[in-house]
């Protein structure tokens, strides 16, 4: 059966830690210089409606590192949703490349991608979810624990907009049995859609959520702040104006507000960041800040995604074994 990962909460908790493990095992194989050849022949098609530093980047070198291929199908370059239907789209890029990331305007576009495809589709992004940049975000977290926390013993504070970033870690730490807090303004925290989600991960994994415009009880004893831009989706940005109105002073990451946080904490970002925004320079360059671990693990996260979702069925093997014999066979009789 073909995996997709279009949204957070498709893993379940054993397969985002298993996948964590292969990445984390996988960037110890590359920084001592073996690099294994995992995607061999592999292709990845890599279809990008937004801009994307560190997702195009990551992927495109993830893909280098392990043997395989990657092709940048940029906006307006290949029919999608242009001339042909995307459901067309998806039928023949199936039969062109082994896997599909594509980072969309809006999410049934990924929905009706995936439905149309028989390989794997990754979520590089959508207006409702982000989880490729989730599970490089636990893998930081897993390499910055507080001495003596597990994962489950952690909370974790996104400060700031409902953005689909803030959704992502929402899913990802309320199955993990993290304890997760979106500290933002009424007008902008997450919705109900995404509370019954939060509600049915925790029952199962026994974390928490909390979604609060009080700053005191936000920051108690937070292990992990984390925060995003405030101009909300890119093809409809706030004005500066509009979202400083908003959201400043408050729900700004600067010193005074991780002085509420544990004297431990560390800071998180996505990134790109707006500095002066929603994050001050002397956070964001703090020696507590793990926003650039954060920003190589994507690379840490794609290799993982890729291997797991491209991994051999144990079917396989007869079939590769059945397939050479006659390839040999051919090649004898013309020879
Ligand atoms: N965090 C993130 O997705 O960055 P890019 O938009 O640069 O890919």
């Amino acid at each position: 059966m073909v995996r997709h990962f279009i949204d957070t909460n498709d893993f379940t908790k054993q397969e985002i830690l298993d996948i964590i493990r292969l990445g984390l095992t996988l960037k110890k194989c590359i920084n001592v210089g073996y690099y294994p050849p995992l995607l061999k022949n592999k292709t990845l098609g890599m279809i990008f409606e937004q801009t994307s530093t560190r997702t195009r980047v990551s992927f495109e070198t993830a893909m280098a590192q392990l043997g395989g291929h990657a092709q940048y199908l940029a906006p307006g370059q290949i029919q999608f949703g242009v001339h042909e239907t995307l459901g067309d789209t998806g039928k023949v890029l199936s039969r062109l490349v082994d896997i599909l990331v594509a980072r969309v305007h809006r999410h049934q576009t990924i929905v009706d991608l995936a439905n149309s495809c028989n390989i794997p589709v990754i979520n590089g992004m959508s207006d409702y979810n982000h989880p490729t940049q989730e599970i490089g975000d636990v893998t930081t977290m897993v390499e910055h624990l507080p001495p003596g926390k597990r994962l489950e013993d952690c909370k974790v504070v996104f400060v700031g907009d409902a953005t689909q970033v803030c959704a992502s870690l929402c899913f990802i730490t309320t199955k993990l049995g993290m304890h997760f807090v979106q500290f933002g303004p009424k007008s902008h925290q997450l919705k109900e859609h995404h509370r019954t989600i939060a509600e049915a991960n925790c029952k199962v994994s026994g974390g928490s959520y909390l979604i609060t415009d009080d700053a005191d009880e936000a920051m108690k004893d937070a292990d992990f702040v984390y925060t995003d831009v405030w101009y909300g989706l890119y093809d409809a940005e706030l004005s500066q104006e509009e979202r400083m109105a908003i959201f400043y002073p408050k729900y700004q990451v600067n010193r005074e507000l991780m002085a509420k946080a544990s004297p431990h904490a560390k800071f998180m970002h996505c990134l790109p960041a707006t500095r002066g925004e929603e994050i001050t320079n002397e956070v964001l360059d703090a020696p507590y800040s793990i926003a650039w671990d954060q920003a190589g693990n994507r690379l840490t996260a794609m290799r993982a995604i890729l291997v797991y979702l491209l991994r051999p069925q144990e079917s396989q093997q007869s079939k590769i074994d059945a397939a050479k014999a006659e390839l040999d066979q051919v090649l004898a009789d013309i020879m």
